[in-house]
């Protein structure tokens, strides 16, 4: 059976189908099947007398044979670059010459007539410096043949071949073929021609007729000049501009990646078939509120980076382009596969418009992958601390005393949280900068109470500006010409929240200074130095627009339309809002939460992936999500807790806490429809247990915080697939219910079906691991079974890792600052252990400084000593953060899995630092052996306050 798609949304959004460049572009990888690859004969040819290599770059001209229309046909030249880039990835890069050049006849002046160039300019901020080491190795008989070959990378394990016969593009790593472009021959770029007076023909002849033969897309006229949907019309004027292309992962039996989509983390067949879609993926920022799961619909965020693994290898690419893009993916099988290797993933990439830009990144594994990707489109920001806390969120806190009442329930029930939100109630009219005066006359004291107690007011601040006289922000918005225009370059109307509104246009850098003054102090009125900001609604949604949406002849700053940026604008509009918090508050991080997102949006905050449902399938799909934006960059991510629409059982909403006591980002959210919901409110047993799940996440925040740490230099997901750690076993490549947390070495399953009080966790390696609550010890690949009864997380600890926990109950995360460590180790099966604890003052940007400290934490085995040591380099010169944590100690160790026969009657250990040593106490919980002498629940020992100081090296000797 196919999984069900469109259902729902039928009506709202687009099928490729009802999508014309999707439709020629599907039917035109059909007729290629159809044909033996050597009697595939598309329209394009690359001139091997063009290509020359210089300075790290291969660069020439393929050429498009259009028919004219007198029956006769003329060639379009469309320039190429291949390039080496430093960073260790190649891009390649396809424009239309004559739309790049010269001013074309017939072609719309209002509008840019280059094609869209700039997604990479928003995308990427690494160095795109060809590689001048780059080695070009062709031999006569290479050239002779049309073959173009250049050596790159670490050295020179690289090597792109181009093929001008066939216009393939193979990249090898150390000899081994790991990605071809253009392997089926689909490349495929609609060009500029004026358009026909075609008034004559009917419109099925404009769609249908084909009066040269051959390939669809043989035909310039094929595609509409103008398209309707949905009772929408979208005009087209720059004629169709689709470009598409398809990209083999020889040997590779899994893709990952291309969020967003409410679907299983790897990535299925989108052709039909069992367990397969028949839709592909769509990448395009929609507002689909009640998303459909298990779906390859479009959603809110686009990062049109895919990751193909296999046994020792990963690679990936990054297609840069902003437009609606369409994704088809097939798995060839042993006999169709043209490589005579196992497995193949065939992947089609379809884009409304734009230039071809495509980056192939080689790995050889995730992580030189995660370091490849994010050298192009930037890490994930450090957040700061508090942000990693819990979040309380609803549509809507009706009133100051609303909030404040919550607040202090906080405090009543003991539960630590950090940030308590706004939605859009709390405005006069949605509109935004402004304030409900009767439900929120003092929002300065409400701040200045919250702050008090350490905590932090998140409000929302959409993109759509009420269109009212008298309302500051639109009156300047508008006066200022910085909105978006429609077709016909006025300012763009449309609904949302607000009723009629327009919408800031935030790639015009005058509109970002407009946005960054609204923000400002002194001029956001009852604004307070403790409000952060969420952005939604960016995608953009317009209630009364296409899919929900702009429509696509909408025209933005650089006069490039709708279409071409549609995916980016969300990011432009986060990245202004971030900037704003920014210059506002200079010395501290900004915090802003968007909803839609684009490559690069890991750089500027957080991401939710929207409006889910108080069901269990949403809570199982939550998890799968969450890993497609791990390894697609995008790390700090949550699904809303308990789901956004509906009511939630008690029971959902308790394996809901414990599994988003997990996610990078941890809120609870709920409908303005829904019950209220807040934890004390589900009633017992289940409130203590959403309590407990919130205060294990409060434990692991030096974990959780070190992990994000990580992720903002090596892009490293804080919650990491199976692959992660055992990138052989082909088994566990799909596992996507499952995942290690940070650097903790805890392999966490929640319970996300209802009635389960049981559940199988699969090991993916051969490292032994120890239940997290009760020591019980497991080993050997496979599944395990472990009860998981409602007050249970099913969490593993795996062996050779320490980390840091903060044990002690507090209200918010700013109030552990001080608070003392527990150092939990498990070790391994040679008896070793490692780990980290990265710290800072948690909030400000004094960290960019050196101010910080980053421990190493090292237990071996072989000689029974626990070492601290510092990772800073000696450069670091800022120590004001280590001087203002320097009384703050380890108060315990934790250590399972050792041999406490060592020990024999020992009842302290030795502890040095600072030239002193001193005895310290224990305990020592012996392990459980059976009857066979197998030790069934390992010892645990317990150093009870060494005394040791967390931000200085020392050593404990067992
Ligand atoms: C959108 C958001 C949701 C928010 C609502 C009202 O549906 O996704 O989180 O509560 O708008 O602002």
């Amino acid at each position: 059976m196919t999984t069900p798609v469109l259902s729902a949304k039928k009506n709202l959004f687009r099928t490729c189908d009802s999508t014309s460049f999707c439709k020629r572009n599907r039917q035109y990888a059909d007729e290629s099947s159809c044909v033996s690859p050597e009697s595939w004969n598309p329209p394009y040819s690359l001139d091997a007398a063009t290509v020359q290599y210089d300075a790290g770059a291969l660069t020439g001209s393929i050429f498009k044979n259009v028919f004219d229309g007198t029956g006769s046909s003329i060639k379009v030249e469309l320039p190429f670059q291949l390039v080496f880039l430093e960073s260790g990835s190649a891009r390649f890069i396809v424009d239309e010459k004559q739309r790049a050049e010269g001013a074309l006849p017939g072609f719309p002046k209002h509008l840019t007539q280059r094609r869209y160039d700039e997604a990479s300019k928003w995308a990427v901020i690494g160095d795109l410096t060809p590689d001048t080491k780059a080695s070009y190795v062709s031999t006569t008989a290479d050239l002779q043949n049309g073959i173009f070959k250049v050596k790159y990378g670490p050295n020179h394990s690289f090597e792109a071949v181009l093929h001008a016969s066939n216009m393939k593009i193979e990249f090898y790593r150390q000899n081994e073929l790991h990605v071809v472009l253009n392997d089926r021959g689909l490349f495929n770029m609609d060009t500029w021609s004026p358009k026909a007076d075609d008034s004559k023909l009917s419109k099925e002849t404009q769609e249908e007729d084909d009066p040269f033969g051959g390939p669809v897309l043989n035909k310039p006229s094929s595609s509409p000049w103008e398209d309707s949907f949905g009772g929408f019309t979208d005009t087209r004027p720059k004629g169709p501009e689709a470009i598409a292309m398809d990209i083999s992962f020889p040997g590779y039996p899994v893709v990952f990646g291309i969020p967003e989509h409410a679907d299983k983390f790897a990535l299925r067949e989108t052709r039909g078939g069992e367990g397969n879609h028949d839709e592909p993926y769509r990448l395009f920022n929609v507002d689909i509120f009640e998303y459909e799961v298990d779906s390859p619909m479009a959603m809110y965020g686009a990062i049109p980076f895919m990751q193909a693994h296999k046994k020792g290898s990963s690679v990936g690419v990054f297609w840069s382009n902003g437009a609606d893009t369409w994704i088809d993916i097939v798995k060839t099988t042993p006999a169709e596969s043209s490589f005579g290797i196992k497995r193949s993933i065939q992947t089609h990439w379809m884009s409304e418009s734009g230039i071809l830009d495509v980056y192939v990144m080689l790995g050889p594994d995730s992580p030189s992958l995660y370091r490849q990707y994010g050298a192009l489109t930037g890490y994930t920001a450090l957040p700061p601390i508090y942000s990693l806390g819990y979040h309380q969120c609803r549509w809507n806190y009706q009133s100051e005393e609303d909030v404040l009442e919550v607040d202090a329930n906080f405090d009543k029930y003991d539960i630590p949280y950090d940030v308590i939100w706004l939605d859009i109630e709390y405005t006069d009219g949605k509109k935004y900068f402004t304030w409900w005066k009767s439900m929120f006359s003092s929002p300065e004291k409400m701040m200045q109470a919250l702050a008090k107690r350490k905590r932090k007011l998140v409000a929302i601040i959409d993109p759509h500006i009420k269109k009212e006289n008298g309302y500051k922000v639109y009156e300047n918005l508008s006066k200022n010409d910085l909105t978006i225009k429609n077709k016909d370059g006025k300012e763009y109307n449309g609904w949302c929240w607000p009723g009629e509104s327009t919408w800031i246009d935030t790639f015009n850098p005058k509109a970002i200074e407009f946005w960054k003054d609204q923000f400002k102090l002194g001029k956001f009125c009852g604004s307070e130095p403790n409000l952060l900001i969420w952005n939604d609604m960016n995608e953009p949604s317009v209630f009364n627009g296409p899919e929900v949406s702009a429509p696509r002849d909408n025209i933005h700053f650089g006069n490039w339309e709708q279409r071409d940026v549609h995916n980016i604008y969300g990011m432009t509009y986060h990245n202004a809002t971030v900037q704003a918090l920014a210059a506002r508050q200079p010395r501290q991080r900004p915090f802003v939460l968007t909803r839609a997102y684009f490559a690069g949006s890991q750089r500027i905050g957080a991401v939710w992936t929207g409006d889910n449902a108080a069901k269990w399938e949403y809570l199982q799909i939550a998890l799968p999500m969450i890993l497609s934006h791990g390894i697609a960059g995008y790390g700090f991510v949550g699904a809303d807790v308990g789901g956004f629409f509906g009511n939630p059982s008690q029971e959902l909403i308790t394996r809901w806490y414990q599994a988003g006591a997990f996610y990078p980002f941890f809120r609870g959210h709920a409908h303005i429809e829904s019950k209220r919901r807040e934890p004390w409110l589900i009633g017992e047993p289940y409130t203590g247990m959403i309590v407990e799940s919130i205060r294990l996440r409060y434990q692991l925040l030096p974990a959780i915080y070190t992990a994000m740490h990580r992720s903002s230099f090596d892009g490293i997901p804080v919650v990491r697939p199976m692959f992660l750690i055992a990138p052989d076993n082909e088994d566990a490549f799909e596992i996507d219910d499952q995942f290690f947390f940070g650097e903790t070495g805890l392999l966490v399953k929640p319970i996300v079906t209802e009635g389960a009080v049981e559940t199988q966790i699969y090991l993916p390696d051969d490292e032994i691991y120890y239940d997290y609550l009760d020591g019980t010890v497991y080993s050997g690949v496979g599944y395990k079974h472990v009860d998981a009864p409602l007050d249970t997380i099913p969490m593993f600890a795996r062996g050779g890792h320490i980390f840091p926990r903060r044990d002690r109950r507090r209200r918010s995360s700013s109030l552990m600052s001080h608070d003392p460590f527990t150092l939990v180790v498990h070790l391994d099966k040679q008896g070793n252990a490692a780990g980290v604890l990265y710290l800072d003052d948690g909030e400000s940007t004094a960290y960019t400084r050196g101010d910080y400290i980053h421990r190493y934490f090292v237990f071996s085995g072989q000689d029974g000593i626990l070492r601290s040591r510092s990772m800073q380099s000696s450069s670091a010169n800022s120590k004001n953060f280590e001087r203002s944590i320097e009384t703050v100690r380890v108060e315990r160790i934790l250590v399972t899995g050792f041999d406490t026969a060592k020990l024999r009657a020992q009842s302290a250990v030795e502890a040095f630092q600072d030239k002193k040593s001193w005895s310290t106490e224990i305990d020592i919980k012996p392990a459980i052996v059976d009857e066979n002498g197998e030790v069934v629940r390992a010892s645990v020992v317990t150093v009870r306050n060494p005394g040791v100081l967390i931000s200085g090296d020392w050593s404990i000797q067992f």
